[in-house]
């Protein structure tokens, strides 16, 4: 998630549940050339398993940006065919790309083509009046022709005008139902579903009809809930939430060492308390402090809230 999903809260996110896979925001394939790489790309090996998350449009680019994102050690490439923002619409990629399943399906066999890791694509169910069933069945059925066999969805449609990216992920209705769908007409293909999940009951009951599910919101403004699902799953996670803000504060310490700032670390932990006894005071000591340039790591531990009776914090 642009903005949201950086190495800092990759690795806070993995000491919480150590098999997710976790996700870059999405770098565009003009970035990833002409940029900075390793500020783009540069990742902690403790992130694991990690994604990179594309935008384009251009078969060549995409399999070179592809090629280098493996060579800096991406578990998986991933291609955004979801997002509906204006100057995504204008670079002609995005959600925009399901109008032409042709050249998503020549994007991703580029990108198969170049790397051995798994290339995967996030799409929506559909965008503007390209809404129907038959349309979606057509779009994944010639994108499939690629070799592809992963597809994200985020089960709500984009309109390209008229609607924010935060409306757009709002207003249109969630359908999980033409996820499903989706399984059924293409039992060989894996399909996760992806939008509107906020708790883990409801994330195992998805588990029953598709082959996984993605953690947007919820995952950011409630990180423990990938402790309530990982744990539900019998993934290994994370004991306490203070233990993972001692972990925390020593790697902030390694930030700050490298000529970094806490607040780019602690702004991704605000939530951590979310629900627990504290939270109000853990949210406002970090917000209020965490952007002064002389404050250290020791901010975590004088903000986290006393262990609770029970120890759950
Ligand atoms: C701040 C923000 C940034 C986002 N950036 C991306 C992005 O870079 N790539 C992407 O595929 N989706 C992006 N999304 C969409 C989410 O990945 C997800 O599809 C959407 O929020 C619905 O899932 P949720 O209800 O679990 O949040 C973003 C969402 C938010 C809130």
């Amino acid at each position: 998630m642009m903005d949201w999903t950086d190495r800092h809260c990759r690795f806070f996110h993995r000491q919480l549940n150590s098999g997710a896979l976790l996700y870059t925001e999405m770098v565009t394939t003009g970035a990833v050339i002409h940029g900075d790489r390793d500020h783009l790309l540069g990742f902690d090996p403790a992130e694991h398993p990690v994604a990179l998350q594309l935008g384009g449009s251009e078969p060549e680019e995409l399999a070179r940006t592809a090629r280098i994102g493996a060579e800096y050690g991406y578990d998986e490439i991933n291609l955004n065919v979801g997002c509906p923002s204006e100057r995504v619409q204008k670079g002609s990629f995005g959600a925009c790309l399901m109008k032409e399943p042709e050249l998503v399906r020549d994007c991703m066999a580029a990108m198969r083509e170049a790397v051995d890791v798994p290339v995967t694509v996030k799409t929506r169910i559909g965008v503007d009046e390209h809404d129907s069933v038959e349309f979606l069945h057509d779009f994944v059925g010639t994108v499939a022709d690629s070799g592809v066999n992963t597809f994200i969805i985020h089960a709500r449609k984009a309109w390209l005008k008229g609607l924010s990216p935060k409306q757009n992920r709002e207003i249109p209705p969630l359908a999980y139902e033409r996820v499903h769908g989706l399984r059924e007409r293409f039992p060989y293909l894996r399909f996760i579903l992806n939008g509107g999940l906020t708790d883990a009951e409801a994330v195992l009951a998805e588990l029953d009809r598709v082959d996984g599910v993605m953690l947007g919101r919820a995952a950011y403004q409630n990180p423990w809930i990938l402790v309530e699902t990982g744990r539900a799953l019998s993934l290994p996670v994370a004991v306490s939430r203070r233990a993972v803000v001692e972990i925390m504060a020593d790697y902030a310490a390694g930030h700050i060492a490298r000529g970094g700032r806490l607040q780019q670390v602690a702004r991704h932990m605000l939530g951590l308390f979310h629900g627990c006894p504290g939270a109000k005071r853990w949210r406002q000591m970090l917000s209020q402090n965490m952007h002064r340039p002389d404050v250290g790591p020791e901010l975590l531990q004088q903000a986290c809230p006393e262990p609770a009776v029970n120890g759950s914090s």
